[in-house]
Protein backbone atom coordinates (compact mmCIF):
# COMPACT_ATOMS: atom_id res chain seq x y z
CA UNK A 1 0.00 0.00 0.00
CA UNK A 2 1.41 3.49 -0.50
CA UNK A 3 2.66 5.38 2.42
CA UNK A 4 1.17 8.80 3.43
CA UNK A 5 3.41 11.63 4.09
CA UNK A 6 3.14 11.61 8.08
CA UNK A 7 6.47 13.64 8.24
CA UNK A 8 6.51 16.26 11.14
CA UNK A 9 8.71 18.06 8.84
CA UNK A 10 7.26 21.57 7.87
CA UNK A 11 7.22 21.73 4.58
CA UNK A 12 9.05 24.00 2.52
CA UNK A 13 8.27 25.01 -1.13
CA UNK A 14 11.05 27.53 -1.36
CA UNK A 15 8.46 30.17 -2.70
CA UNK A 16 11.18 32.60 -2.73
CA UNK A 17 13.30 31.00 -4.93
CA UNK A 18 12.54 31.36 -8.23
CA UNK A 19 12.93 27.88 -10.40
CA UNK A 20 15.89 27.68 -12.84
CA UNK A 21 15.49 27.53 -16.45
CA UNK A 22 18.71 27.80 -18.15
CA UNK A 23 19.61 28.04 -21.85
CA UNK A 24 21.36 24.81 -22.68
CA UNK A 25 25.36 25.83 -23.13
CA UNK A 26 25.55 23.69 -26.77
CA UNK A 27 24.93 26.63 -29.52
CA UNK A 28 21.94 26.11 -32.01
CA UNK A 29 20.67 22.91 -29.58
CA UNK A 30 18.20 24.65 -27.13
CA UNK A 31 14.87 23.62 -29.19
CA UNK A 32 15.87 19.61 -28.74
CA UNK A 33 13.26 17.52 -26.40
CA UNK A 34 15.29 16.51 -23.52
CA UNK A 35 16.48 13.43 -24.33
CA UNK A 36 18.55 14.56 -27.32
CA UNK A 37 20.08 17.51 -25.23
CA UNK A 38 20.93 14.71 -22.80
CA UNK A 39 22.61 12.76 -25.49
CA UNK A 40 24.62 16.10 -26.79
CA UNK A 41 25.39 16.79 -22.89
CA UNK A 42 27.12 13.23 -22.98
CA UNK A 43 29.48 14.12 -25.67
CA UNK A 44 30.09 18.07 -24.82
CA UNK A 45 31.12 18.07 -21.51
CA UNK A 46 29.27 20.23 -20.03
CA UNK A 47 31.65 22.10 -18.00
CA UNK A 48 33.76 23.48 -20.82
CA UNK A 49 30.93 22.54 -23.91
CA UNK A 50 33.89 21.59 -26.03
CA UNK A 51 34.61 17.55 -26.36
CA UNK A 52 37.72 15.21 -27.54
CA UNK A 53 36.41 12.62 -29.99
CA UNK A 54 38.65 10.26 -30.13
CA UNK A 55 38.03 8.59 -34.47
CA UNK A 56 38.54 5.13 -34.91
CA UNK A 57 35.76 4.04 -37.95
CA UNK A 58 38.26 4.16 -40.77
CA UNK A 59 38.08 -0.33 -41.34
CA UNK A 60 34.75 0.91 -42.63
CA UNK A 61 35.79 1.88 -46.22
CA UNK A 62 39.46 1.14 -45.58
CA UNK A 63 40.36 -1.78 -43.70
CA UNK A 64 43.19 -2.49 -41.01
CA UNK A 65 44.05 1.52 -41.16
CA UNK A 66 47.93 1.55 -39.63
CA UNK A 67 47.76 1.74 -35.91
CA UNK A 68 43.80 0.34 -35.79
CA UNK A 69 45.30 -3.43 -37.14
CA UNK A 70 44.23 -4.58 -32.96
CA UNK A 71 41.59 -1.80 -32.13
CA UNK A 72 41.86 -3.99 -28.59
CA UNK A 73 45.58 -3.69 -28.01
CA UNK A 74 45.87 0.00 -29.38
CA UNK A 75 42.60 2.21 -28.31
CA UNK A 76 42.08 0.62 -25.02
CA UNK A 77 44.53 2.12 -23.28
CA UNK A 78 43.14 5.58 -24.86
CA UNK A 79 39.41 5.34 -24.07
CA UNK A 80 39.95 6.57 -20.55
CA UNK A 81 40.96 9.77 -22.12
CA UNK A 82 38.12 10.15 -24.71
CA UNK A 83 34.87 11.98 -24.41
CA UNK A 84 33.38 10.26 -26.68
CA UNK A 85 33.98 7.00 -29.34
CA UNK A 86 33.58 7.15 -32.81
CA UNK A 87 33.10 3.77 -34.30
CA UNK A 88 31.28 0.85 -36.58
CA UNK A 89 29.12 -0.97 -34.74
CA UNK A 90 31.26 -4.27 -35.61
CA UNK A 91 34.30 -2.65 -33.31
CA UNK A 92 31.61 -1.81 -30.50
CA UNK A 93 30.43 -5.01 -30.05
CA UNK A 94 33.27 -7.58 -30.66
CA UNK A 95 36.32 -4.93 -28.87
CA UNK A 96 34.57 -2.47 -26.20
CA UNK A 97 33.83 -3.67 -23.40
CA UNK A 98 30.04 -2.86 -22.39
CA UNK A 99 31.22 -1.29 -18.62
CA UNK A 100 33.05 1.82 -21.10
CA UNK A 101 31.55 4.92 -19.57
CA UNK A 102 31.97 7.30 -22.78
CA UNK A 103 29.39 8.19 -25.40
CA UNK A 104 29.28 6.65 -28.21
CA UNK A 105 28.73 8.35 -31.83
CA UNK A 106 28.39 5.34 -33.90
CA UNK A 107 29.12 5.38 -37.58
CA UNK A 108 25.90 4.54 -39.69
CA UNK A 109 26.61 4.83 -43.18
CA UNK A 110 28.64 2.83 -45.50
CA UNK A 111 29.27 0.76 -48.33
CA UNK A 112 31.81 0.89 -51.05
CA UNK A 113 35.74 0.43 -50.31
CA UNK A 114 38.30 2.56 -50.99
CA UNK A 115 38.12 0.32 -54.40
CA UNK A 116 35.31 1.89 -55.44
CA UNK A 117 33.88 5.19 -55.89
CA UNK A 118 33.04 6.52 -52.08
CA UNK A 119 30.34 8.52 -52.28
CA UNK A 120 28.04 5.67 -53.02
CA UNK A 121 27.11 5.17 -49.31
CA UNK A 122 23.77 4.30 -47.79
CA UNK A 123 22.48 4.29 -44.39
CA UNK A 124 24.25 1.36 -42.61
CA UNK A 125 22.86 1.12 -39.10
CA UNK A 126 19.44 0.59 -38.15
CA UNK A 127 17.82 3.67 -35.78
CA UNK A 128 16.07 0.52 -33.56
CA UNK A 129 19.93 -1.34 -32.88
CA UNK A 130 21.67 2.27 -32.39
CA UNK A 131 19.46 2.29 -29.82
CA UNK A 132 19.69 -1.07 -28.77
CA UNK A 133 23.86 -0.07 -28.59
CA UNK A 134 22.72 2.79 -26.16
CA UNK A 135 24.44 5.80 -28.84
CA UNK A 136 24.55 9.06 -28.17
CA UNK A 137 24.75 10.25 -31.58
CA UNK A 138 24.96 8.36 -35.50
CA UNK A 139 27.30 9.31 -37.98
CA UNK A 140 26.57 10.07 -41.14
CA UNK A 141 29.40 11.04 -44.29
CA UNK A 142 28.04 13.74 -46.57
CA UNK A 143 29.68 13.92 -50.05
CA UNK A 144 28.58 17.80 -51.23
CA UNK A 145 29.93 17.87 -54.88
CA UNK A 146 30.29 14.27 -55.01
CA UNK A 147 29.36 11.98 -57.61
CA UNK A 148 26.49 10.61 -55.61
CA UNK A 149 26.12 14.15 -53.49
CA UNK A 150 22.02 14.13 -53.52
CA UNK A 151 22.02 10.17 -52.18
CA UNK A 152 24.30 10.90 -49.43
CA UNK A 153 22.43 14.19 -48.37
CA UNK A 154 19.36 11.38 -48.43
CA UNK A 155 20.68 9.21 -45.95
CA UNK A 156 21.68 11.98 -43.92
CA UNK A 157 17.89 13.69 -43.99
CA UNK A 158 16.80 10.27 -43.32
CA UNK A 159 18.97 9.56 -40.29
CA UNK A 160 17.75 12.89 -39.40
CA UNK A 161 14.49 11.99 -38.81
CA UNK A 162 14.32 8.58 -37.46
CA UNK A 163 17.14 10.04 -34.60
CA UNK A 164 13.96 12.93 -34.01
CA UNK A 165 11.48 10.27 -33.37
CA UNK A 166 14.37 8.93 -30.48
CA UNK A 167 15.87 11.78 -29.35
CA UNK A 168 19.09 10.73 -31.56
CA UNK A 169 21.35 13.29 -32.98
CA UNK A 170 22.91 13.08 -36.25
CA UNK A 171 26.77 14.05 -36.66
CA UNK A 172 27.25 15.09 -40.44
CA UNK A 173 30.99 14.50 -41.47
CA UNK A 174 31.84 16.35 -44.82
CA UNK A 175 33.47 14.51 -46.75
CA UNK A 176 35.96 15.59 -49.44
CA UNK A 177 36.11 14.03 -52.71
CA UNK A 178 39.37 13.59 -54.57
CA UNK A 179 38.18 16.43 -57.05
CA UNK A 180 37.36 18.99 -54.56
CA UNK A 181 39.42 21.73 -53.02
CA UNK A 182 39.57 21.87 -49.37
CA UNK A 183 39.19 25.34 -49.09
CA UNK A 184 37.13 28.05 -46.71
CA UNK A 185 34.51 28.45 -49.74
CA UNK A 186 34.18 24.46 -50.07
CA UNK A 187 33.94 23.86 -46.66
CA UNK A 188 31.70 26.98 -45.56
CA UNK A 189 29.32 25.39 -48.54
CA UNK A 190 29.00 21.47 -47.15
CA UNK A 191 28.73 22.73 -43.27
CA UNK A 192 26.16 25.22 -43.89
CA UNK A 193 24.16 22.69 -46.05
CA UNK A 194 24.08 19.92 -43.17
CA UNK A 195 23.60 22.15 -40.46
CA UNK A 196 20.41 23.52 -42.55
CA UNK A 197 19.18 20.28 -43.35
CA UNK A 198 19.17 18.79 -39.69
CA UNK A 199 22.51 17.79 -38.59
CA UNK A 200 23.14 18.02 -34.84
CA UNK A 201 26.57 18.32 -35.06
CA UNK A 202 28.72 19.09 -38.23
CA UNK A 203 32.33 17.60 -38.69
CA UNK A 204 34.71 18.65 -40.98
CA UNK A 205 38.21 19.89 -41.76
CA UNK A 206 40.28 22.97 -40.80
CA UNK A 207 41.37 25.47 -43.21
CA UNK A 208 42.49 28.82 -43.12
CA UNK A 209 39.57 31.02 -42.51
CA UNK A 210 37.89 28.67 -40.03
CA UNK A 211 36.35 31.42 -38.04
CA UNK A 212 34.17 32.21 -41.01
CA UNK A 213 33.06 28.80 -41.65
CA UNK A 214 32.15 28.33 -37.80
CA UNK A 215 30.32 31.61 -37.94
CA UNK A 216 28.33 30.45 -40.65
CA UNK A 217 27.39 26.86 -38.84
CA UNK A 218 24.26 27.22 -36.50
CA UNK A 219 25.46 24.13 -34.86
CA UNK A 220 28.39 23.19 -32.96
CA UNK A 221 31.58 21.97 -35.01
CA UNK A 222 34.58 19.33 -34.60
CA UNK A 223 37.60 18.80 -37.11
CA UNK A 224 38.93 16.15 -38.17
CA UNK A 225 42.39 15.79 -37.45
CA UNK A 226 43.39 14.49 -41.38
CA UNK A 227 46.24 12.69 -42.16
CA UNK A 228 49.22 12.52 -39.77
CA UNK A 229 51.18 15.21 -38.90
CA UNK A 230 54.10 16.04 -36.28
CA UNK A 231 52.76 16.16 -32.63
CA UNK A 232 53.27 20.25 -32.47
CA UNK A 233 51.30 20.62 -35.74
CA UNK A 234 48.30 18.49 -35.02
CA UNK A 235 48.19 20.66 -31.53
CA UNK A 236 48.48 24.03 -33.22
CA UNK A 237 45.56 22.96 -35.45
CA UNK A 238 43.54 21.92 -32.65
CA UNK A 239 44.02 25.47 -30.87
CA UNK A 240 43.41 27.40 -34.07
CA UNK A 241 40.46 25.80 -34.57
CA UNK A 242 39.47 25.78 -30.81
CA UNK A 243 40.22 29.43 -30.82
CA UNK A 244 37.98 30.33 -33.98
CA UNK A 245 35.25 28.44 -32.88
CA UNK A 246 34.86 25.03 -33.13
CA UNK A 247 33.23 22.89 -29.87
CA UNK A 248 35.85 20.12 -30.32
CA UNK A 249 37.83 17.44 -32.07
CA UNK A 250 36.91 14.17 -33.76
CA UNK A 251 40.76 13.37 -34.08
CA UNK A 252 42.04 9.62 -35.10
CA UNK A 253 45.07 9.19 -37.00
CA UNK A 254 46.73 12.24 -35.18
CA UNK A 255 46.34 10.71 -31.74
CA UNK A 256 46.88 6.67 -33.01
CA UNK A 257 49.24 7.10 -34.97
CA UNK A 258 51.02 9.21 -32.66
CA UNK A 259 54.49 7.90 -31.62
CA UNK A 260 52.87 8.57 -27.68
CA UNK A 261 49.44 7.95 -28.68
CA UNK A 262 48.04 8.63 -24.52
CA UNK A 263 50.24 11.69 -24.46
CA UNK A 264 49.12 12.85 -27.42
CA UNK A 265 45.20 12.51 -26.37
CA UNK A 266 46.36 13.98 -23.10
CA UNK A 267 48.14 16.57 -24.60
CA UNK A 268 44.69 17.35 -26.89
CA UNK A 269 42.29 17.31 -23.81
CA UNK A 270 44.55 20.19 -22.64
CA UNK A 271 44.12 22.32 -25.56
CA UNK A 272 40.62 21.72 -26.12
CA UNK A 273 39.08 21.20 -22.33
CA UNK A 274 41.32 23.15 -20.11
CA UNK A 275 42.72 26.63 -22.56
CA UNK A 276 46.25 25.32 -22.71
CA UNK A 277 48.28 27.00 -25.17
CA UNK A 278 50.17 24.53 -27.97
CA UNK A 279 53.93 25.35 -26.06
CA UNK A 280 51.97 24.30 -22.86
CA UNK A 281 50.18 21.50 -24.53
CA UNK A 282 53.30 20.30 -26.55
CA UNK A 283 55.31 20.55 -23.48
CA UNK A 284 52.96 18.15 -21.35
CA UNK A 285 52.77 15.69 -24.26
CA UNK A 286 56.87 15.48 -24.42
CA UNK A 287 57.06 14.46 -20.48
CA UNK A 288 54.39 12.23 -20.77
CA UNK A 289 56.13 10.48 -23.80
CA UNK A 290 58.98 10.18 -21.86
CA UNK A 291 57.65 8.98 -18.52
CA UNK A 292 59.07 4.95 -18.00
C1 LIG B 1 36.16 9.30 -42.19
C2 LIG B 1 35.91 9.81 -40.82
C3 LIG B 1 36.88 9.40 -39.84
O1 LIG B 1 36.29 8.93 -38.70
C4 LIG B 1 37.69 10.55 -39.39
O2 LIG B 1 37.54 11.71 -40.14
C5 LIG B 1 39.05 10.24 -39.45
O3 LIG B 1 39.67 10.96 -38.47
P1 LIG B 1 41.11 11.50 -38.77
O4 LIG B 1 41.02 12.27 -40.06
O5 LIG B 1 41.40 12.39 -37.60
O6 LIG B 1 42.02 10.31 -38.83
O7 LIG B 1 35.00 10.52 -40.53
O8 LIG B 1 35.84 10.28 -43.08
Amino acid sequence: MAEQDFSKKEKNYHADIPQKSEAFYLKGSNGYDWGMRNRLARIFNPKSGKTVMLAFDHGYFQGPTTGLERVDVTIRPLIPYADALMLTRGVLRSMIEPSVTNSVVMRASGGPSILKELSNEQIAVDMEDALRMNVSAVAVQVFIGGEYETQSVHNMTRLVDRGMRYGIPVLGVTAVGKDLVRDVRYISLATRILAELGAAIVKTYHVPGFEQVAAACPVPIVIAGGKKLPEREALQMARDAINQGASGVDMGRNIFQSDSPVAMIGAVRKVVHDSSSVKEAYQYYEEMKNRK
